[in-house]
């Protein structure tokens, strides 16, 4: 029988991925990649909802295709392709934006968040639509299955609202969706504000481990996370969200369960703890680092790779599209 087919994305808009993208991502691809027929894109599209330097871009698009594959990510297996270069996916955004309502795309929580710094009239229409391009990406595959971190679980939503809306409208064209969300782990937050998620963009860097650091800035920024005064290492997320966040952290690298980490720490300071967290979080991470350095090293082979499988990904979306722009007469 053919593997269920699954569908996930990451932006290339900085120069690496970080702990939150490894974790929340690029951990639970590398597993399920076996036993799915996965697509993987580096989702250029997406990252051009915000300025970005075309050169700089260019370097990070490739810079991400190595992280994928240094963090087990197997090209030849699992189709690992840039958004870009398949046009369907703009295309089928602009038919799946037709039938969005204004309002439902104005409720999507992380575009409200993405303006709350600079406010709505500076960002572009691009990031307003944003979901929708999302939408379109999992429906070409028709995917089963996208595993995501939690902040992406409403637009998982929307992409089932609109795939639902669509096969209503104008007869079954898509396969609907469910978000993969891990249990632990599906949210690592900043080590220096443990209330807010991991993210690109945050102020401060010493709150972000990212996967390209040097093992040496890793560890310190871990030895340095913020934590409390009360002691006890036990996972409690209101009461002590920086020790849950390096527990979950913990248990996401070594596989071992937040209570047996709580059981192996008890009694333990917080020294030893984040000296713990930190040489497992630096013994997952530096091998993948190193390998991408390595795969940087060659970029005509990651381009070579990418182009393979654009064909192959350009073969299945072009077929979607045919079937939704058929459905709406427009063939
Ligand atoms: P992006 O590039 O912002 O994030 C990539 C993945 O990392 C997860 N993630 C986190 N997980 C746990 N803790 C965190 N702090 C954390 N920060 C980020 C995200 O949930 C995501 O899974 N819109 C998507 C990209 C996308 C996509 C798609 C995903 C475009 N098309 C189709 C799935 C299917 C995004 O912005 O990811």
């Amino acid at each position: 029988m053919a593997h269920p087919r699954l569908y996930s994305g990451m932006q290339p808009s900085s120069g690496s991925l970080h702990l939150g993208n490894y974790i929340g991502a690029l951990q639970q691809w590398r597993r399920l990649q076996e036993d799915h027929d996965a697509f993987f894109s580096i989702v250029d599209l997406h990252a051009i909802t915000v300025p970005q330097s075309p050169q700089v871009l260019r370097e990070q698009v490739r810079t991400l295709a190595a992280q994928y594959i240094a963090g087990g990510i197997d090209p030849d297996r699992s189709c690992l392709y840039v958004q870009s270069h398949v046009a369907a996916h703009a295309q089928l955004a602009w038919l799946l934006s037709t039938i969005t309502g204004f309002g439902e795309a104005s409720r999507m929580t992380q575009f409200k968040d993405k303006t709350a710094k600079g406010g709505q009239e500076a960002a572009s229409v691009g990031l307003f639509t944003y979901p929708i391009l999302m939408a379109a990406d999992i429906l070409l595959y028709d995917a089963e299955i996208v595993p995501v971190g939690d902040d992406q679980k409403q637009h998982v939503e929307l992409t089932r609202d609109l795939g639902e809306r669509f096969n209503k409208r104008f007869g079954a064209t898509f396969t609907i969706p469910k978000p993969r969300i891990l249990a632990d782990g599906a949210r690592i937050y900043d080590l220096q504000i443990p209330q807010s998620k991991m993210s690109k963009s945050a102020d401060n860097d010493k709150g972000v481990i990212w996967l390209l650091d040097e093992p040496a800035k890793t560890a310190k920024k871990i030895r340095s996370a913020v934590t409390d005064t009360d002691g006890a290492i036990r996972a409690d997320r209101a009461e002590k969200p920086g020790v849950t966040n390096l527990l979950d952290i913990m248990s996401a690298v070594t596989g071992t369960s937040v209570a047996d980490l709580e059981a192996h720490f008890d009694g333990q300071g917080y020294g030893v703890f984040k000296t713990e967290v930190a040489d497992a979080v630096v013994a997952e991470l530096a091998p993948v680092r190193e390998r991408t350095l390595e795969l940087l090293a060659d970029p005509a082979e990651l381009d070579r790779l990418l182009a393979v499988n654009a064909d192959r990904a350009r073969a299945v979306a072009d077929a979607t599209l045919t079937r939704a722009l058929e459905a709406m007469g427009l063939r």
